[in-house]
């Protein structure tokens, strides 16, 4: 028997999910009909922007405008509602964008409680462009701990990074999610960093899913793109509005290349966390190291929540560490490897290794980043699917340099941070 049935795909539209295929099989096929008029298995791009009209307000087919909606968005929005395991997905020019436009979606006067570690540019919206609109975001370290003190009539929605960006913490998204809900209030997931393929919020609790798909999703480095995947029917007519009116939609031909991307999540996300726990496994032996955050090291201490919540307790391909040396050490480090190229971002087929306290989340105020672990010799480490022995193996090089050259410059008298 056929395991999807190629026909009727070409007919019906494509069901958001499926719960008889796994993700291998939704992640080809969701959101993937062939073309009814060529037969074409793979979409073309509908640059079009607009879409004729057979008699005045009605379009030939389902689209009119394509800031609206297109067929290639639609197309790969279905794709996500499916490996999202959501009703509904909505896709936007970034993932910055998809951040704004939820919180757009609150009245002022709302207040956010949000977690300490979020990704830099999350923090700078929160705190500089949503303050200004009248919404008031607390953030805290430890939210299962502090959710219900922070909570106050005003509180509108709960913000989670689960990892967290840079340092790996996880949180528990049913227990926040379950106190929340008896507030009323909305949770939204941040899971750039795991991907659909490893963790499906909304299977925990979570009322939005949001993704730069700029990271994994497209995972070629290529495309700047951000979505939002969700259940309720009020709350997607009302960030379906905001997609259209505030106007911030992605191209059809990025559209169509996250679409690509994303056909071979399953098979990068494996294999980047694979390399991964090597290299993680490799840094936790080195002596030249203080301590890696990875969250597929039994000594992570929500290892419990990682086998709870991600597919097959697996880490994902995203890591930190601090090095011997400080930030002098970090920074030589980055300059050192020969695979893992420095630069911002992550999620990609190729390694990238950078240093957040100066680059990612230098925007941060310092007492503020130190105080949710992000020290100026913490090194974050993206693994893509290169060999994994060469990941180690590049690792292992740039750490003996980093500290044949700190003794040397010791030698001569210069000091070279704390190590
Ligand atoms: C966890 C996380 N969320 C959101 C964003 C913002 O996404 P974009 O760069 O696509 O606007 C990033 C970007 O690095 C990120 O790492």
């Amino acid at each position: 028997m056929a395991i999807v049935d190629f026909d009727t795909a070409i007919e019906t539209p494509p069901r958001p999910h499926s719960p008889v295929h796994g993700f291998g099989t939704l992640a080809v096929h969701a959101g993937s009909p062939h073309d009814p008029a060529t037969g074409a298995v793979i979409e073309s791009i509908s640059l079009s922007t607009t879409f004729a009209q057979s008699a005045v307000g009605k379009p030939i087919g389902e689209y009119e405008y394509t800031r609206s909606s297109n067929p290639n968005r639609t197309n790969f929005e279905n794709c996500i509602a499916s490996l999202e395991k959501a009703k509904y997905a909505l896709a936007f020019s970034s993932g910055s964008a998809t951040t704004a436009i939820i919180l757009q979606s609150l009245a002022a006067g709302s207040h956010v409680v949000s977690v300490s570690d979020v990704y830099g540019g999350t923090h700078r919206y929160f705190t500089k462009v949503a303050s200004a609109h009248g919404v008031r975001v607390t953030f805290t370290p430890s939210i299962e701990l502090h959710i219900e003190d922070l909570i106050t009539p005003e509180t509108k929605l709960i913000w989670i990074e689960t990892p967290s960006n840079p340092t790996l913490s996880l949180v528990d998204i049913r227990a926040v999610a379950d106190i929340a809900h008896r507030s009323g209030i909305m949770v939204v997931v941040d899971n750039t960093f795991l991907s659909p393929y490893v963790q499906n919020p909304l299977d925990h609790g979570a009322d939005i899913v949001v993704h730069s798909v700029t990271k994994y999703i497209n995972g070629h480095s290529d495309v700047l793109m951000g979505v939002a995947a969700l259940n309720s029917d009020s709350l997607h007519e009302r960030l379906r509005f905001l997609q259209n009116a505030i106007g911030a939609v992605p191209s059809p031909f990025d559209c169509w290349l996250a679409h690509r991307g994303v056909k071979t999540l399953h098979l990068r996300a494996r294999e980047a966390s694979k390399n991964a726990a090597l290299v993680a496994a490799a840094l936790q032996d080195s002596p030249h190291v203080i301590s890696v955050n990875y969250p597929g090291l039994a000594s992570h201490p929500h290892r419990k929540i990682a086998l709870k919540q991600h597919r097959d307790g697996l880490g994902g391909g995203m890591l930190s560490f601090r090095v011997k040396g400080g930030q002098a050490a970090a920074e030589e480090f980055c300059k050192t490897t020969q695979i893992f190229t420095l630069a911002e971002s992550l999620g990609g087929v190729e390694s990238l290794v950078e240093l957040p306290g100066s680059m990612t989340h230098a925007g941060i105020p310092v007492e503020q980043r130190e105080a949710a672990g992000v020290f100026s010799d913490l090194i974050r480490i993206s693994c893509g699917v290169e060999e994994g022995l060469d990941l180690v193996d590049d690792v292992r090089q740039a750490l003996e340099k980093v500290v044949v050259g700190a003794k040397i410059s010791n030698g001569n008298g210069s000091a070279n941070g704390h190590a």
